[in-house]
């Protein structure tokens, strides 16, 4: 390791029942060590009170989420190279519910939703549906249509980043929105009507306010403001026929 200096890591703390706190921690860090790293060096060397999650350590699993001078991230991916400095401010991601410092519980605002938008191929041939033995061709047109929102890896980044999701917790969230734009535009898919009805909600896409910090958080590069707006198009484009059915 090309030694950088020694870091100040300040670290929200929180244990349920108690009211949160700051803790400072000094530690040794190069130019390409990740704050993952360091938390663990600290739990290993100082603190092993210190509560983190994490599992695969290279911006796959999305467990280690937090916010990190201030802003969303993933603490295996963000370097003090990329930081630009060794004063480091960490807390819990915003808007979830805390378990212990920095771990959240992703249940309600990630889990639920996601599933509220069905997140799979959805079939009207119930045969196919349950067991799948079909092959589907697509063009490469038809595979780039879904495959830029297919690397989500529900870190919770946008959802931390979402100052809707602040002001309105029942508000389904851009990672579920952007998984409901996933399935749908799958040229193998046949569920995009009801997965669309799932989303024409006042807490679905039309409480969305296209502030697009969940797009700018994002570690993969997904685009969950764009999805919504997407989806916003194809719920106002069926409209009409919506209203015609009504009458
Ligand atoms: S530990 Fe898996 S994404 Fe960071």
């Amino acid at each position: 390791m090309v030694l950088l200096g020694e870091a100040r890591v300040r670290v929200r703390r929180y244990e349920p029942g108690k009211s949160f706190y700051y803790r400072e921690y000094r530690v040794k860090v190069g130019k390409y060590t990740t704050v993952l790293d360091t938390l663990l060096r600290i739990i290993e060397e100082q603190d092993s009170t210190l509560a983190v999650r994490y599992s695969c350590k290279m911006g796959i699993c999305g467990s280690c989420g937090m916010v990190i001078n201030g802003a969303p991230r993933l603490a295996c991916e963000t370097t003090f190279r990329s930081l630009g400095t060794t004063e480091v401010e960490v807390e819990p991601l915003y808007n979830f519910p805390l378990v212990r410092d920095l771990v959240t519980r992703f249940n309600e605002l990630l889990f639920n939703n996601h599933r509220r938008v069905k997140p799979y191929l959805i079939r009207k041939d119930v045969k196919e549906q349950f067991n799948p033995v079909a092959e589907y061709r697509q063009t490469p047109l038809e595979l780039a249509e879904f495959l830029a929102y297919s690397y989500c890896i529900m870190c919770g980044l946008c959802v931390a980043a979402c100052p809707v999701v602040y002001e309105k917790p029942s508000f389904i969230g851009p990672q579920a929105l952007a998984q409901a734009l996933r399935w749908t535009v799958d040229s193998r898919d046949e569920g995009g009507e009801e997965r669309l009805d799932a989303v024409d909600r006042g807490d679905g896409v039309w409480a969305c306010e296209y502030v697009g910090a969940c797009s700018k958080v994002c570690p993969k590069g997904v685009d969950p403001a764009g999805a919504i707006q997407r989806l916003k198009i194809m719920l106002a484009t069926r409209t009409p026929r919506k209203i015609l059915k009504l009458t």
